[in-house]
């Protein structure tokens, strides 16, 4: 019998939609991925070269835990530099992957029946690694634009809560919290003594004139409540190599390293070599990467907006759209005799999938049941085409 911890825990509502993408593919079928968050572009050759300079070298050995200490050095410049965070070497912990530098933070700071503030729309493994630390999800929905509402997140708050995790830019819709909001939120943890788990893994793609903001640069208090996790997988396109880190109060991310220590242990040695590459390396490259995400972003913005009852703003991050497609639930298609109606968003990503072929996910996955999200980590040609088979696929409901 599997454990009750594993039972718990709700079957990702994208794996449906995979597997048709999967069996689609396997069939020879032409499918146009709008379903998958990484970046197109070849991860930086600084970054390879460092990694084979490092293998040849020999720094294939165990390491400490919490990171080689040159890395957790250069993590440290980084943060100074980008965010005007003062942070240790000890105060760091690199992790394998930015999923594992939350899953960390979640362990160590969660009793069972704490409960989590997570804002949504949000990332779909939030939910689950609260509930897998057997703390309690509290879902609240953010303001109309995706931005915070400060009020849903006050009204949600109980003497159980324990931390709130922000993610900013936000996956899956593009928002990126200004300072006024993370100062009033900051504020609220402050007043009702709650962690921050601040998830800025999106940082750098940014457009026009909006700018990252880190809510622990906001005041020593909020420095002193928050946990800031990024990764090298969308700044760097490295999601392959599975490298991420959180920075925060000593005696937490003492507590992370000896989670990961009886987990993972090290993330990869000659990773975590390759990853000082990418900090130090890498400003030019990512960019020219974030230039032709402002651009692709911008195309594809126009093009949503010639879909009558796409409802989608202008996101300033990271590389999603996360528009309402409700209007379309009531709409129906044939499929032989019978009479289909698109019902809600699985309904509708279903039948892109299969009319225009074209992968989007249903908004289910990120708790916006309303919503589907388009990611435009592809070339402009590719949204072109895309966009032309859906306008063409939604053309034909009736
Ligand atoms: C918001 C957010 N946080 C964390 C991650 C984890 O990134 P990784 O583990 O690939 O570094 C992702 C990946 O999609 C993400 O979208």
């Amino acid at each position: 019998m599997i454990s009750q911890r594993i039972k718990r825990m709700t079957p990702s509502a994208t794996s449906t939609l995979n597997g048709m993408v999967s069996e689609m593919k396997a069939r020879g079928e032409h499918v146009i991925s709008f379903n998958v968050g990484e970046p197109d572009f070849d991860t930086p050759a600084a970054v390879r070269e460092a990694l084979k300079e490092a293998t040849d070298t020999g720094k294939t050995r165990y390491v400490a835990v919490g990171g080689i200490t040159p890395l957790r050095e250069a993590i440290a410049a980084k943060l100074k530099k980008d965010n005007g965070l003062n942070y240790t070497a000890e105060q760091i912990c690199v992790s394998t992957g930015g999923k594992q530098a939350v899953f960390n933070a979640v362990m160590t700071i969660c009793d069972p029946g704490d409960e989590v503030i997570v804002v949504a729309p949000c990332w779909v493994s939030y939910v689950e690694m609260i509930k897998l630390a057997e703390a309690v999800p509290i879902v609240v929905e953010s303001a109309e634009d995706y931005h915070l509402s400060i009020n849903n997140i006050r009204a949600a708050i109980t003497n159980r809560t324990k931390a709130i995790i922000i993610n900013t830019p936000n996956n899956p819709t593009g928002a990126v919290y200004n300072e006024e909001e993370l100062k009033a939120l900051a504020e609220l943890a402050k007043e009702h003594e709650m962690y921050i788990l601040s998830d800025e893994i999106y940082e750098k793609l940014i457009y026009g004139d909006k700018k990252h903001v880190s809510i622990a640069s906001i005041s020593q208090d909020a420095y002193d409540r928050t946990i800031t996790l990024n990764g090298f997988a969308k700044a760097y396109c490295m999601t392959g190599w599975r490298l991420g880190y959180a920075a925060g109060p000593a005696d937490i991310i003492k507590g992370m390293i000896s989670f990961q220590g009886h987990s993972t242990s090290n993330s990869t040695t000659m990773v975590q070599w390759a990853g000082i590459a990418a900090l130090e390396k890498c400003d030019t490259e990512v960019e020219e990467m974030r230039q032709a995400f402002e651009k692709r972003r911008d195309y594809m913005k126009q093009r949503l907006d010639a879909v009558t009852g796409i409802k989608a703003g202008m996101p300033d991050g990271a590389f999603y759209f996360m528009p309402d497609v409700s209007c379309w639930f009531d709409k129906t298609y044939t499929d032989g005799d019978e009479n289909v109606k698109i019902g809600d968003a699985q309904g509708f990503s279903q039948y892109l999938l299969r009319e225009a072929g074209v992968a989007v996910v249903p908004g289910d996955a990120f708790e916006a049941p309303n919503t589907v999200r388009f990611a435009y980590p592809v070339s402009v040609e590719t949204i072109k085409e895309g966009m032309d088979k859906i306008e063409a696929a939604l053309a034909k409901l009736k």
